[in-house]
């Protein structure tokens, strides 16, 4: 028979498990500044994370074993909007380029990169769209979004939302977009995530795997009860192995933590600049949260520099390659 004593030490032991001893570390990654970061992919064979400098149509390499960043500029392009690896052709990226989804030849380290073939354009009659954020679904399927980049994003919602497939069409999914950004995919829930940053909220869909069909919207998270009086913006997004959310907020400094399911925030990530842009788990064991930021409006420095952030606890999935 356990003593009164041995009880209440187990029970002292177990309630210390339990409490959320949350302390992770924000580090940089070298020579990782990008005027407006965007787009951070893992990709396993390689163990770099790749991401854009937006508005300089550069692409960027870091190297997790070699702990160095590379960076591209693609030949007489304005923007990289997204990089995608291409499966099975280790030289061979989609990147959204304008209003164009672009293949383009990298090497992963040489300073200039080209464009060598346009996939398709969307919006050619919208000069003043181009297209944001995009990611495969864990099918290998492209979901990418637009927004208008001249003007007001908020009152013009020109932007759309897309999936294409290799011998497909470009669908719409979704229409009536202000800034098309945050997507993720959670095969075990059988749901789709995705932010218009000018709603100021996260909206969760049911997502048939087989067809890429979403459907049944629902808001999951809501920004818009502290903006737009504070504007903050959810920007990025991505997705733990447990189905939790984490919202990078333009302006906020902040990743948010959520349970889509309750909407609990679970977490504030906190970090050394406002405009988080993006968010991204890689690693060798897919543990670190690597984070792009931007710069833009005359931000100070740390600005713009690409973050890691380690001690979460928390694991991600790869990266997905699109099919072509
Ligand atoms: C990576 O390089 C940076 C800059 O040289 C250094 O501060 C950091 O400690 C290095 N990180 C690792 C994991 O080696
Ligand atoms: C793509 O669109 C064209 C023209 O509208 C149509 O003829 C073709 O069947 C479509 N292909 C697929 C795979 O949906
Ligand atoms: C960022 O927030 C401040 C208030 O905290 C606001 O004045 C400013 O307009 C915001 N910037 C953007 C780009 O929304």
């Amino acid at each position: 028979m356990q003593s009164k004593l041995a009880q209440l030490v187990i029970f002292i032991y177990l309630v210390t498990l339990c409490i959320p001893t949350m302390s992770y570390k924000v580090e940089p990654l070298p020579d990782s500044y990008a005027g407006l970061g965007e787009g951070p992919h893992w990709d396993v064979a390689r163990q770099s994370l790749y991401f854009v400098d937006l508005e300089a149509g550069c692409l960027l390499r870091y190297d997790y074993r070699q702990n160095k960043t590379y960076r591209t500029q693609i030949e007489g392009e304005t923007f990289a909007t997204f990089v995608l690896p291409v499966e099975g052709n280790d030289q061979e990226f989609a990147v959204g380029c304008g209003r164009r989804v672009v293949i383009v030849n990298w090497d992963g380290v040489s300073p200039v990169a080209k464009v060598v073939r346009t996939l398709f354009e969307v919006q050619s009659d919208f000069k003043e769209n181009r297209l944001n954020d995009a990611k495969a679904d864990p099918k290998g399927r492209l979901f990418f979004g637009t927004m208008r980049y001249v003007g007001d994003e908020f009152t013009h919602r020109h932007g759309e939302l897309y999936r294409w497939e290799a011998g497909g069409n470009v669908t719409v999914v979704k229409s009536d977009v202000g800034i098309s950004n945050g997507l993720a995919w959670d095969e075990k829930a059988n749901k789709f995530y995705y932010i218009d940053t000018t709603d100021y909220e996260v909206k969760s869909y049911d997502y048939d795997f087989k067809t890429g069909v979403a459907s049944n919207p629902k808001v999951i998270y809501n920004l818009r009860k502290d903006s737009p009086k504070t504007h903050i913006l959810p920007d990025g997004m991505t997705i733990d192995t447990e189905g939790n959310l984490y919202v990078a907020t333009f302006n906020g400094s902040t990743i948010y933590k959520v349970n889509p399911n309750t909407g609990e925030c679970l977490l504030e990530i906190k970090l050394p600049t406002k405009q988080i842009t993006s968010v991204a788990f890689g690693g060798p064991n897919l543990d670190i949260l690597y984070v792009t930021t931007a710069s833009k409006f005359d931000q100070p420095a740390p600005a713009g520099t690409t973050y890691k952030v380690t001690g979460l606890n928390a694991k991600g999935y790869p990266g997905v390659n699109l099919k072509l």
